[in-house]
This record gives C-alpha cells, structure tokens and sequence, in this order.
C-alpha cells in the first residue's frame, strides 16, 4: 500500500527538499505501525515487560498508570513511523521531546536500550509479517529520531550549563 503511495507521489519538482528522500520506496512502515497497533495490550506488556526485567534501574523513571504508558508508547510509535515519511517537519517537535526527556531522567546511554526494547517487542507481536525490510526501516527512523532528540537534549544542557 505504502509503496504504491510513494510511487505514485507527484513530480519531483514538487516535493520540496526532502524530495529525494520521500520518493525513496519505503517498506510498508505504516502497514506495521497498524499491525503492532492492532495488538496494543501484547506490544505494551512485551515493550515494558523487557524493558523493567532487564534494566529494572529505569523502572522509577516511568508512571505506574498503564493508561499514560501505553500512550505514550502509541504516540511514539506513531511519530517515529511519521518519520520516515516526512523528517524535516519534525525536527524541532523532535528537539523538544529530547528536552523534555532530559527532564524525565533520560540519558544518551538509555536510547539504544529503548530502541532495542521498542525493536524487539514490535518483532515479536507482529510475528512473521515483520519482514526485513521493515525491520531494517523502523530501526533507522529509530536511530536518527534518537539523534534529534539526543541534540534537542544537549542544547538544554548546554543553555543550563551557560
Ligand atoms: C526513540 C526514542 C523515544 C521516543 C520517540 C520517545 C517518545 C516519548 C513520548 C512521545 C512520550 C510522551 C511524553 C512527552 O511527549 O513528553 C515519552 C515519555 C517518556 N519517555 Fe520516552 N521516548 C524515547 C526514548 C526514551 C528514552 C531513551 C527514555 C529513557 C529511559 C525514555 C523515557 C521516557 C519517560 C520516563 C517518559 C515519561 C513516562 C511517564 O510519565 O510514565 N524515553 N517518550
């Protein structure tokens, strides 16, 4: 679906400069989004299950209420795969959910533990419509959405440290 989308985008002169980058054929990032959507309660329960067994130092940074965890696990999701579709319009909400984050306790070592985390409990509820490339796809969004964050996060540090 999201391939035929993309393919069927209109001229590149219209596009922006960005252009090249969104006419790329993407791997149907949405079509996983909706399927790891469409089994929420296993996502949620797999993502903070791993997350709070494994590094259980994390766990006082996060609400007990189950409501606010899981959206903000939908709303995460929802923004990385937005991502792939349109990077520059979400780089300065972007910076500040980084700075935000600082906030909340995180730290430049807990993102590859939080995509690690994300990446492997989408696996496993999507089960074998998880293909490569999709696989290959959300890990890159999740990477350079870490990034902008990252960099949102260090310019409060910076502004703090002045
Ligand atoms: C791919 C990277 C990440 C994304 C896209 C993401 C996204 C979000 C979003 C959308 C929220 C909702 C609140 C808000 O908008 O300010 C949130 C909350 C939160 N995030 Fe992240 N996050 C990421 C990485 C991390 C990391 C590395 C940590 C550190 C362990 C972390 C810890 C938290 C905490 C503690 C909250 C508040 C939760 C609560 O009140 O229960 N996040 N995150």
């Amino acid at each position: 679906m999201l391939r035929k989308a993309v393919r069927e985008k209109k001229p590149a002169a219209q596009g922006g400069p960005m252009n090249e980058f969104r006419e790329r054929p993407q791997p149907d990032v949405k079509e996983s989004l909706q399927t790891v959507l469409s089994r929420l309660p296993d996502f949620v329960h797999e993502f903070y299950g791993m997350l709070f067994a494994e590094h259980p130092g994390l766990r006082p940074m996060f609400s007990d209420d189950m409501v606010q965890q899981r959206n903000n696990l939908v709303t995460a999701l929802a923004l990385v795969a937005k991502y792939v579709e349109n990077v520059r319009v979400l780089e300065i909400p972007l910076r500040e959910l980084g700075a935000r984050h600082l906030a909340y306790g995180a730290r430049p070592e807990h993102y590859p533990i939080v995509r690690d985390t994300m990446l492997r409990a989408m696996r496993k509820v999507a089960g074998p419509e998880w293909t490569p490339a999709v696989d290959q796809a959300w890990a890159d969004a999740l990477a350079a959405v870490s990034e902008i964050m990252m960099l949102g996060a260090s310019e409060v540090g910076r502004n703090l440290a002045a």
